[in-house]
């Protein structure tokens, strides 16, 4: 049931969440997010400052940009004592995301463990809650979720208890929840509770000069899990990658980099490892050229093929063997094996 919410939460495994998201760089501050543009270095001078205080900041951007990643550092500057918890809430049906987030009582529906289970706003006491992908979350929800933010109190379902929260929420998205509110998809009042500290982090075609640092601090990374001396990228294979238009922004560029890694056995990244998602599809039909049959059926088809024409062709099965080059017992034995 857990599996859904990334890296998640029961009161037990609090420990293991803190050491599952300190692997990830989760007690990671400011210091942990790689760039030098000016656009990257604004957004981390607004984060700080919005650190500093208990607002709901959202986080928007193109996805892959670092959104989580400033989350985290968020959480981590505001000096909160207790546990970063992120919630995909896209990747939850509305009841499941109703029960994670805010618990329910013993016995409230059927399935229901028999002790009751707190819910991560409980969960996260003392910490941050990182709502991601918050648009996504459907409109009835959404009034639960608001009238949360609004009395900062939980109550579990089939609960009567109200339980103060003290949790800090950040929330992030990559949609237009504007133009969402406009279309009716999301409630305008949840809008303005959220919008009131927007910070925008800028896509990776907006910071070029951070392409080359990342890359290399993406390529660090793996050298220390490979222990087999440290790999660099040469100057083309640098060019190729800022010459890319990042759709997929830095996690788009951290896969690039790992997939030459990996592919690569030289300790320089030459560009003809630099691999785009274009060019594994084009790598992918090449391989296909098989459509799935082995080569030796392939050869099988045209062997097939040829006998027949040249059987078809000639008056006797010797005049054939002739004509192909093979035994006169040699064609016997592939006429029964076709059965031509
Ligand atoms: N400025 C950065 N420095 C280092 N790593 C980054 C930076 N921005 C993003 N990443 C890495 O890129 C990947 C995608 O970042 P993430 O925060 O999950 O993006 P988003 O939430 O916007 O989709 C993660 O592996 C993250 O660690
Ligand atoms: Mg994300």
């Amino acid at each position: 049931m857990y599996s859904v919410v990334k890296k998640v939460p029961d009161v037990q495994d609090i420990q293991t969440v803190t050491e599952t998201h300190t692997e990830e760089g989760l007690s990671a501050g400011f210091e942990s997010i790689i760039g030098v543009s000016k656009a990257i270095k604004d957004t981390i001078k607004t984060a700080i400052k919005a650190a500093a205080t208990d607002v709901i900041v959202t986080l928007r951007g193109e996805s892959g940009t670092g959104k989580e990643v400033f989350a985290k550092a968020i959480h981590t500057k505001s000096g909160r004592k207790g546990i970063f918890i992120p919630v995909n809430c896209a990747a939850l049906p509305e009841s499941l995301l109703e029960t994670e987030l805010f618990g329910y009582e013993a016995g409230s529906f059927t399935g229901a463990d028999k002790q009751g289970k707190p819910g991560l706003f409980e969960v996260a006491k003392n910490g941050t809650l990182f709502l991601d992908e918050i648009a996504d979350i459907p409109m009835n929800m959404q009034g639960k979720l608001l009238r949360a933010l609004q009395e900062q109190k939980v109550r579990r379902i089939g609960g009567t208890k109200e339980l103060d929260t003290d949790v800090r929420i950040i929330t992030a998205t990559n949609r237009n929840i504007e133009e969402m509110v406009q279309s009716g998809l999301f409630r305008e009042d949840l809008y303005f509770r959220i919008n009131l500290l927007p910070i925008f982090v800028p896509s990776l075609n907006e910071r070029q000069e951070d392409i080359k640092l990342l890359a290399n601090h993406f390529l660090s990374n793996l050298n220390i899990k490979r222990h087999e001396g440290a790999q660099i990228l040469c100057d083309e294979s640098y060019e190729k990658l800022l010459s890319h238009k990042w759709k997929g922004n830095v996690r788009e560029l951290k896969n690039v980099i790992e997939r030459a890694a990996i592919l690569c056995d030289s300790n320089i990244i030459s560009s003809e490892f630099i691999l785009f998602a274009s060019d594994i599809s084009k790598v992918m039909q090449k391989q296909d050229i098989l459509g799935g049959k082995t080569l030796k059926l392939h050869m099988e088809n045209t062997e097939r093929g040829i006998i027949k024409e040249t059987l078809k062709n000639t008056t006797s099965i010797r005049q054939a063997a002739l004509k192909l080059g093979i035994s006169h017992v040699a064609l016997l034995n592939k006429i029964k094996k076709y059965n031509l």
